[in-house]
């Protein structure tokens, strides 16, 4: 069964410190929704609110519409998987499949199929014999999720489970984990740090940073229309390009100065005036240095990494400013090179001073 998430003004206090302040956010039955940001912003707390693990300091928490603030960890119907597998070293993975469910007293007939079924969905039905050290570190994840999976919770958390495994792995498990949701179709709440495990994983990402939501949206929603400058940094690898620069004229015929040049963006923008300072935000993969678009001047190439399908450069304006430029395919740029950036002006953001999107 899937189950909708509700977190009103939710709020997290240790002592006098608050470090979740008020969140407001909405899962759908059936989602797979991942809480993204810096290390420290709050993901593992508001996670661990919700499976029960640790107290709400404010707010309330609906399962279903049920307030459970006050209702058990063991009573809500979740099941967690964490960074650090904990997998019980002198238990058969068999064992250590089934050793939740002996303890909350289920029958051994009964335990069997869900183990069984556990194993076949995760393909871990060999090595149901062998003890965690015989085992590598995917298999070791994998019996972790089993060990949610035998539970047939409503909801899966997990914590940063691929964050131990080397980067081919966590690929793997990353598409295992995609599969599983699919499979079962419950609620599932993720929690990284690795906006490409949000992106590639995510039916709703929920952007986190200093213990508040900066954005809810679809992967390409955020990616498309970042709603400020936190956000735009934070999605996209690698990170968007930001450059200093001030509007020359806005309204109908918006314009802006970039390294001495006025750059025009056919856009309108009213919500600032001729003089204020802007951000203009560039994706890598947006710029160009062919002639065609918004040309934003000459760079000087810094360094060239020829990566085969792709080459970026990392190349400084004449005012200083560097920028990363991502080409498609094999490119004949060399360093100390002048290349002409250019953009279409379709694909530029422009941030205020306080970072908010204009
Ligand atoms: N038991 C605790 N006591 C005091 N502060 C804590 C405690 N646990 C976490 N914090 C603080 O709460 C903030 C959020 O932590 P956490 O949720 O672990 O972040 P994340 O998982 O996003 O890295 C951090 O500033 C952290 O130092
Ligand atoms: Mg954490």
């Amino acid at each position: 069964m899937a189950t909708s998430v509700t977190l009103q003004k939710v709020v997290k206090r240790y002592g006098a410190l608050e470090v979740v302040h008020g969140i407001d956010l909405e899962i759908k039955p059936g989602e797979f929704v991942v809480f993204v940001g810096p290390s420290g912003c709050g993901k593992s707390t508001l996670l661990r609110m919700i499976a029960g693990l640790e107290p709400i300091s404010g707010g309330s928490l609906f399962l279903d519409g049920d307030r459970m603030n006050d209702v058990p960890a063991a009573k809500r119907g979740i099941a967690m998987v964490f960074q650090s597998y904990a997998l019980y070293p002198h238990m058969t993975v068999y064992k250590n499949l089934a050793f939740g469910l002996e303890t909350a007293g289920m029958k051994k007939h009964e335990i069997e199929p869900r183990v069984q079924k556990a194993a076949d969905i995760l393909q871990i039905g060999p090595l149901l014999g062998r003890k965690p050290k015989q085992l590598s570190g995917g298999q070791r994840q994998r019996v972790a999720i089993g060990r949610a999976i035998v539970r047939e919770p409503n909801i899966f958390l997990f914590d940063e489970p691929l964050s131990n495994l080397d980067a081919e792995l966590r690929v793997q498990m990353r598409v295992e984990i995609a599969k599983l949701h699919q499979s079962l179709g419950n609620t599932m709440i993720y929690v990284t740090h690795d906006q490409v495990e949000a992106m590639t994983m995510a039916d709703t990402i929920v952007v986190l940073n200093s213990g508040r939501i900066e954005q809810v949206g679809a992967p390409l929603e955020l990616y498309n229309k970042p709603r400020n400058r936190f956000v735009a940094g934070f999605i996209g690898s690698p990170r968007m390009n930001f450059i200093n620069s001030r509007f020359v004229t806005s309204g109908d015929e918006t314009a802006i100065e970039i390294n001495g040049r006025i750059v025009p963006l056919q856009r309108k923008i009213t919500a600032a005036k001729a003089g204020d300072p802007v951000t203009f935000g560039a994706r890598p993969e947006h710029l160009s240095v062919k002639d065609q678009g918004v040309a934003l001047g000459p760079a000087h190439v810094d360094l060239v990494e020829h990566l085969g399908g792709q080459t970026i450069l990392y190349v400084s304006m004449k005012d200083g400013q560097a920028l990363a430029v991502v080409l498609d395919d094999q490119q004949p740029v060399r360093f100390g090179d002048t290349v002409n950036i250019h953009i279409d002006p379709a694909r530029c953001h422009l941030f205020a001073a306080d970072g908010a999107v204009l």
